[in-house]
């Protein structure tokens, strides 16, 4: 369906594609508009919906109201807890469930995995080419992770992340970084904030690594991933498009 992520093309399509592509309208409703005389491409007001258009150089309007058409959608999204990171799921809510249509018409998927219970930074797009090269476990892009610890992390723990440590399932993990970030009791248990950078995306890392040297995560939120940073004037089930600065640092890492 598309062409190479983000190069513009001068790509011709059917007016109705591009409405039904954007949630505008669906392509019996788009001939309907047009019948109607309410669709305006370059100021004129056209007579068949199947009018093939370039939407990058074209102005669209439909009702007064200009289209902007994109191919792609990305979103940065703080995560809340309890939805899962699926498009679609028989029990839980998802991630998409708490888009706005104009975004769910994209059908944008998460690109990776929080765990249901795990708070944070999360993108989706319908761009795969760049969520797979973000996946790609050769490009070891760097996630960070702000934890609540049970057990009291010491330097030595930051050791064995540094040297890797030995999962449940046997796997040999990559150098990780752990910062210490307090410690502190709670209910008569010593208790750890940390940040935690790893450079790969197993099921369930964090909380495998921190089992892994006899501790438990408790609390587990994810606050970059490659360039992009969680945006503090986001709330949790909150999203924004990414700004051109944020996709071309995504682009080009
Ligand atoms: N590591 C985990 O254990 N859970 C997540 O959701 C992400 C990383």
């Amino acid at each position: 369906m598309s062409n190479q992520s983000g190069n513009k093309s001068a790509k011709k399509l059917r007016v109705d594609k591009i409405l039904s592509h954007l949630g505008i309208a669906t392509r019996s409703e788009s001939k309907k508009l047009v019948k109607q005389g309410r669709v305006i491409v370059d100021g004129n007001p056209i007579k068949d919906s199947g009018l093939q258009v370039d939407p990058e150089a074209s102005t669209i309007e439909v009702d007064g109201q200009s289209v902007r058409y994109r191919e792609f959608v990305y979103l940065l999204l703080n995560k809340p807890q309890g939805v899962v990171s699926a498009t679609e799921d028989k029990w839980d809510r998802t991630v998409v469930d708490l888009l706005d249509a104009e975004y769910v018409a994209f059908e944008p998927f998460p690109v990776g995995r929080l765990d249901k219970d795990t708070e944070g930074l999360l993108l989706l797009t319908n761009d795969g080419q760049l969520a797979h090269e973000l996946l790609s476990p050769r490009k070891h892009v760097p996630k960070t992770y702000e934890a609540k610890v049970l057990g009291a992390v010491d330097e030595t723990d930051g050791e064995a992340f540094k040297a890797g440590v030995t999962l449940d399932d046997g796997y040999e993990t990559m150098p990780a970084e752990l910062e210490i970030v307090r410690h502190f009791e709670e209910e008569g248990e010593a208790h750890t904030d940390i940040r935690l950078t790893i450079m790969e995306g197993k099921f369930h890392q964090v909380k495998r690594m921190f089992e892994a040297v006899g501790k438990k995560v408790v609390f587990l939120k994810r606050i970059s991933m490659g360039p992009l940073q969680l945006d503090p004037a986001l709330s949790l089930g909150e999203y924004r498009e990414l700004t051109s600065e944020e996709l071309d640092a995504l682009r080009n890492r």
